[in-house]
């Protein structure tokens, strides 16, 4: 009889074994105990892709609202009008997020909502009561805030004055807008982004003109304005001054009694050569430096990296030697928005076919020249695939990346705290349907290892404290709209009702270190 039981009970954590991994894929396993203790485990979202509520209580009119409006901007004609109407829905999107298990949930500020003319008007009582209604919510349910200052949103009018992001005149704009949210939330905030990953926004905007104010010069595109060479830069130069003069007022005037950490987002793909050779190797270390220390250097070390100022020569901006000083050390933490690797192949040494037309195995638009390296899709000269490709065109799943991100950052900024801000996986129409939430098997076995990649790198020694989940549920994704995912909750178009996809099930086993889903146990035994 004893015997008889225990062949029983073998049986069942057999079959629990197996469930577990049909389920949820046949990867390294991974538990939340491999994360330090107090690690942040979150959801990520921003303002203008899920609030909605874009007329109401006194909101400006923002760049995204008018660039959304613009006929052909956007795939189907979409826009966030509603989006996910997270304004009128926060209580239950926090009672949601309880009941996932997450400690931690980063958001963004609609800049128009809080300052709907900048600083040459009046803060809005109502946008500041409604961040104040989220915050106490979050707290409420023992949930911290990690909240961006500023992500892609910003008043038109900035647009229409004084050309935004272009302008000195937007950083004295940002510092004025972070200043409110220090003084109206700061007591109650201990984590803050400044600004959601310059380096991507400002090529996507002012090099390829895919995103507001549509800025490109040929060959890159052909927009009614624009120099594609020289405004990327300059829209990060502007940003990492913008970047540093809030931080300067949060640490001289806030910090110490509030007691909270500042940082930036930086975009942070991983780079591979595309073949083994020594100039394709190297081509992938300058995307790293094109790419990411562009933004970050500044901010740790005080300037631009010295291969940029070789390579780019006048059209780089330069910092004065007190700017120099103040960006330098200018960050507490970095952000790192991770979602796939891409591959590298070098052209000062090879001729680039690709360069600036528009072949579809140039993913990313990273064609300046100037850099001397081209992105590619995810085939390497030997014709191995970097990984599976996402429901998304140009992003593979390749979980090593992250350990290699991590890593990078961790010896070129002396293991300064990083967050994982933002890692997601992008599904498509195709693989998402309505009635199989189940379905979404794509993003649990994402999940389990990317994370898996992270833990690692922990365990190598890296500082690593929070991660997030790009996104809490399906919302507005810029270009492509609704018809791109990301949620671990589905947005019902008509009802706009939440309903969680299997990879939130397994966020909150994960979280709650229950071993397992009960509904999907008894379906299989
Ligand atoms: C990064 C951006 O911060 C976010 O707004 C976007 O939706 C995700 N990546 C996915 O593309």
């Amino acid at each position: 009889m004893k015997n008889y039981s225990s062949f029983i009970f073998l049986l069942l954590i057999l079959q629990h074994i197996y469930a577990n991994k049909i389920i949820y894929g046949l990867e390294e396993e991974v538990k939340r105990s491999d994360f330090p203790i107090g690690f942040l485990f979150g959801t990520s979202t921003s303002a203008y892709q899920i609030e909605g509520a874009y007329i109401e209580d006194g909101r400006s009119l923002s760049n995204w609202d008018i660039f959304t409006h613009t006929n052909g901007s956007i795939r189907n004609g979409a826009n966030g009008d509603i989006a996910d109407d997270h304004y009128h829905r926060y209580l239950e999107d926090v009672d949601i997020m309880a009941s996932l298990g997450v400690n931690a949930y980063r958001f963004s500020i609609s800049w128009s909502r809080i300052l709907p003319r900048g600083k040459s008007g009046q803060v809005n009582p109502a946008g500041i009561k409604f961040y104040n209604n989220v915050i106490d919510n979050l707290l409420l349910k023992g949930i911290t805030p990690f909240v961006t200052i500023h992500h892609n949103d910003y008043p038109q009018e900035f647009e229409d004055r004084f050309g935004a992001w272009l302008s000195p005149l937007m950083q004295e704009e940002f510092v004025h807008f972070a200043a409110t949210c220090f003084k109206n939330f700061g007591n109650k905030v201990k984590y803050w982004a400044t600004i959601n990953e310059p380096n991507l926004y400002s090529e996507l905007a002012y090099m390829n003109g895919l995103f507001p104010p549509v800025h490109c010069s040929p060959p890159f595109g052909n927009c009614s304005s624009g120099n594609s060479d020289t405004e990327p830069l300059l829209a990060v130069h502007n940003s990492i001054l913008a970047h540093a003069k809030a931080v300067k007022i949060y640490r001289e005037h806030f910090q110490v009694e509030q007691g909270g950490m500042i940082g930036m987002v930086a975009s942070a793909y991983m780079y591979k050569p595309i073949t083994n050779d020594e100039v394709d190797k190297k081509a992938a270390i300058r995307a790293l430096t094109f790419r990411v220390a562009w933004l970050l250097d500044p901010l740790v070390h005080g300037d631009y990296p010295i291969e940029m100022q070789h390579y780019l020569g006048k059209d780089l901006p330069r910092f004065s030697f007190e700017e120099k000083l103040l960006i330098k050390n200018s960050t507490d933490f970095i952000g790192l928005n991770h979602y796939s690797t891409l591959l590298v192949q070098d052209c000062l040494y090879s001729n680039c076919a690709c360069m600036h037309d528009n072949n579809p195995t140039c993913t990313h638009g990273e064609n300046r020249a100037i850099s001397g390296f081209l992105l590619t899709a995810g085939q390497n000269k030997y014709g191995a695939f970097i990984g599976e490709e996402m429901g998304m065109a140009g992003l593979y799943v390749v979980p090593q990346g992250m350990e290699d991100i991590v890593d990078y950052i961790k010896k070129r900024y002396n293991n300064l705290p990083i967050f994982v801000t933002e890692n997601g996986y992008a599904s498509n129409e195709n693989q998402e349907g309505e009635n199989d939430l189940d379905k979404d098997i794509y993003r649990v076995k994402f999940h389990k290892s990317y994370l898996a990649s992270l833990a690692r790198s922990i365990r190598n020694g890296a500082d690593v404290r929070g991660y997030f989940i790009w996104s809490f549920m399906d919302n507005f994704e810029w270009k492509f709209g609704y018809t791109i995912k990301y949620g671990l909750y589905q947005v019902d178009p008509l009802t706009l009702g939440r309903s969680p996809k299997l990879s939130a099930h397994w966020y909150r086993d994960f979280l709650t270190n229950t071993s397992f889903n009960n509904i999907q146990i008894t379906s299989s035994i």
